[in-house]
Parts: structure tokens; C-alpha cells; sequence
């Protein structure tokens, strides 16, 4: 498979509307309406002990939504060459990982929930786990300078 040429600052935030009245906030993500792939796999970290990590990868294909679902954790993007850490604390906030990028996740606060909605079911094929590995294909890759 062949790693993608997408750099860090293809990802983005992106803030997802809320159905606001007072006895609370609903958000809503609708495949076909509000995300831009079709989400075969829903998956959520919780229970992260204080000062792990988790990620630690890249995916050849894979796309992801990843949101705060609740409480807060910093994401690190790295395209290898440029880095983005970019912080999650809110529940209607999304950080859409493009394919290719490698990713690490930390910072959790206690009883967070990360919930992650993705393009693909899981595979184990579709990660790089090895970040030389990741390192060598990436700079096969002349459109990163
Ligand atoms: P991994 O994707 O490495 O977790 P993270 O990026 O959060 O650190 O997955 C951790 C373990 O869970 C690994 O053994 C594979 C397994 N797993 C599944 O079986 N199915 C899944 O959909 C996911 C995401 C992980």
C-alpha cells in the first residue's frame, strides 16, 4: 500500500451544530449530512491512566472524526516534517485525520472519553506502528518539502 502525501495542515477542526434547550445539548454526526465519509466503526478510549499515551501509529487509508466526547486530551499530527498539537476539550469540536499522518495522543484528564468515528473497520494491515518505518515512506514521498 502506499502511504499518503497529506501533510498536517490537511486535518482541521471542525465544529459539528448542537441542538441546544435547557435541559441540555444534543450533537448530532449523520453520514451523508455533516461528516465527509461514511463512518463504518465507532470506537471511544476511556479509563486512560494519567499520563499515558495511546496512538502511536499511522493508517495507510483510514479516516477519522475524533472528539472529545468528554473531558479534554491533546492530539499530536506529524506528517514527517511538520507537527500540530491541537488540544480537544469540547463535545461538538472534531478533528478530522486525513490519511497518512502519524498521530499520538496524551494529556488525558481523569474520566475522559475519546470517541472516535471512522471511515474503515478495523484492519490491522492499514497501520504503520514502526515510526522509521513510517519515516522512510513518508520521504518516498517527493511532494513534502
Ligand atoms: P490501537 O488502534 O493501537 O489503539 P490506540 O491508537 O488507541 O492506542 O488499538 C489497540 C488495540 O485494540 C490493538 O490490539 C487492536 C485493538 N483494536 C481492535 O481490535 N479493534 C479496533 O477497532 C481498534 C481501534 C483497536
Amino acid at each position: 500500500m502506499k502511504l499518503s502525501s497529506n501533510k498536517v495542515f490537511d486535518c482541521s477542526v471542525v465544529e459539528i451544530g448542537k441542538v441546544h434547550n435547557k435541559s441540555g445539548n444534543i450533537t448530532v454526526v449523520e453520514n451523508g449530512k455533516n461528516i465527509p465519509f461514511n463512518v463504518k466503526r465507532i470506537y471511544y478510549l476511556y479509563d486512560v491512566p494519567s499520563g499515558e499515551k495511546r496512538g502511536g501509529h499511522a493508517h495507510y487509508e483510514l479516516e477519522q472524526y475524533i472528539i472529545a466526547a468528554s473531558g479534554s486530551f491533546d492530539v499530536t499530527l506529524d506528517d514527517g516534517v511538520n507537527r500540530r498539537r491541537i488540544s480537544l476539550n469540547n463535545p461538538n469540536h472534531a478533528i478530522h485525520i486525513v490519511p497518512g499522518l502519524w498521530r499520538e495522543l496524551d494529556n488525558f484528564s481523569s474520566g475522559s472519553i475519546c470517541m472516535v468515528l471512522a471511515s474503515e473497520k478495523y484492519s490491522e494491515e492499514d497501520y504503520i506502528r514502526d515510526y522509521k518505518e513510517f519515516l522512510k515512506e513518508k520521504k518516498n514521498d517527493t511532494s513534502l518539502s
